[in-house]
């Protein structure tokens, strides 16, 4: 069975798919990454859903990503004999609320994230399974991280005994999944968003229209890290907070901190909102350093090499190697479509998907609805 895993994170960079193929005996195969990018136009307008959404563009903006899935898929299955059998989409979050509201003395909680999966289910004649997020937040989750359960699955395999090996994902926010070599076999220890990854850096980017992102972290590497701001920014309540947690662009974002930022020149505020990500990512996953075998970094912000750099020397310094996903076989990029994919077939196999550890659920429940339009 294939099933192919499609992606678009909280950065809005585009879509990634994943075609996975599993076997009968819980094993399975990488077997291709695409990706779709979101043109200037599409772009602009998902940040628009994130910013600034009304009731009408909700409504329509579930069908809107629903076609630009579409699109992501057709182009991706251009040239593929084999097509996929389902797809496991996890849609375009525009809020990500897993912290208790109260309305009305009831308490509440919520993810959104746009994807209507009977149109997607219609347009592509596949079967869709969607909605990961809701099973876990209904039984008392965080909604957030889902990718742990496959990160298990794809980097736990020889991990020496009671020793960790750290998975991590610079997205739009960066999170971690830390593993533990187990006598016969490992485990998820536990698992959360560190704090900002890519975002911010980008916000900055974005606001001062220097392009979308800063290519191989160029920018950054031009500049200075002005302490003090740096200092300022890491007493953000959310980095002393225990697990589970999980943040959102909503939180993490240049509105909150710009005014920090004035009469900064441009580099030197690229080269602190690096620091930034770096010294959040490594203050979390400090208490596991010492006994941790390996490094393995994904998503985007294992392209940026100044990024990349200033977190490999710390790691030196604690004797860790750091490695990234592509040498296990998922290409950087591809690691959360590929968690998608192993999470829709974890939902056809009426196998949890969610890990209490890590969203702080109740208990373990099957992620996902299941819709056909063919
Ligand atoms: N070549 C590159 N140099 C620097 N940063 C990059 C590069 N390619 C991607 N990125 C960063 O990665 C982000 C996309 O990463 P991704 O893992 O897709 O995040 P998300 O899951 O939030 O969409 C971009 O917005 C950008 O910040
Ligand atoms: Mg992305």
């Amino acid at each position: 069975m294939i099933i192919l895993g499609l992606m678009s994170g909280t950065s809005g960079d585009g879509i990634d798919g994943v075609a996975a193929e599993f076997y009968d005996n819980d094993c399975f195969k990488f077997l291709w990454h695409k990706s779709y990018k979101f043109s200037e136009r599409q772009f602009t307008r998902i940040q628009r859903l994130i910013k600034s959404a009304t009731a009408e563009t909700i409504t329509l903006g579930h069908a809107y990503i629903s076609r630009l899935y579409t699109e992501a898929c057709i182009s991706f299955f251009e040239n593929e004999k084999a097509l996929p059998d389902y797809l496991a989409a996890h849609g375009q979050t525009v809020f990500h609320h897993p912290n208790i509201a109260i309305w009305d003395e009831l308490e509440l909680s919520g993810t959104l994230q746009l994807l209507d999966g009977f149109l997607l289910s219609h347009l592509t004649k596949l079967p869709v399974i969607y909605n990961f997020r809701q099973a876990d937040m209904a039984v008392g989750g965080q909604g957030a991280p889902l990718v742990p359960f496959a990160d298990l699955k794809m980097f736990g395999k020889n991990i020496e005994n009671k020793k960790y090996r750290i998975i991590l994902n610079i997205g739009g926010i960066a999170n971690v999944t830390i593993l533990q070599g187990l006598p016969n076999g490992s485990t998820v220890k536990c698992a959360f968003d560190t704090g900002p990854g890519n975002g911010l850096m980008d916000d900055y980017m974005q606001l001062n229209k220097l392009g979308r992102f800063d290519e191989s972290g160029k920018i950054a590497s031009q500049g200075k890290t002005i302490d003090d701001v740096l200092k300022f920014f890491l007493a953000d309540p959310y980095f002393e907070q225990d697990p589970p947690k999980s943040t959102g662009r909503e939180y993490f974002c240049i509105e909150r901190i710009k005014d920090r930022l004035q009469n900064i020149s441009f580099s030197d505020c690229m080269s602190t909102l690096t620091d930034l990500t770096v010294e959040s990512i490594f203050r979390a996953i400090k208490p596991y350093i010492y006994n941790t075998d390996e490094l393995v970094v994904a998503g985007g912000g294992a392209l940026n090499v100044e990024l990349s750099e200033r977190l490999r020397k710390k790691c030196l310094l604690s004797n860790v190697a750091v490695k990234t996903s592509t040498e296990y076989g998922i290409p950087v990029m591809a690691r959360e479509a590929m968690a998608f994919s192993i999470l829709g077939h974890a939902f056809l196999n009426r196998e949890p998907g969610n890990l209490p550890t890590a969203t702080g659920a109740s208990k373990e429940v099957v992620l996902g609805s299941l819709v056909s339009v063919c």
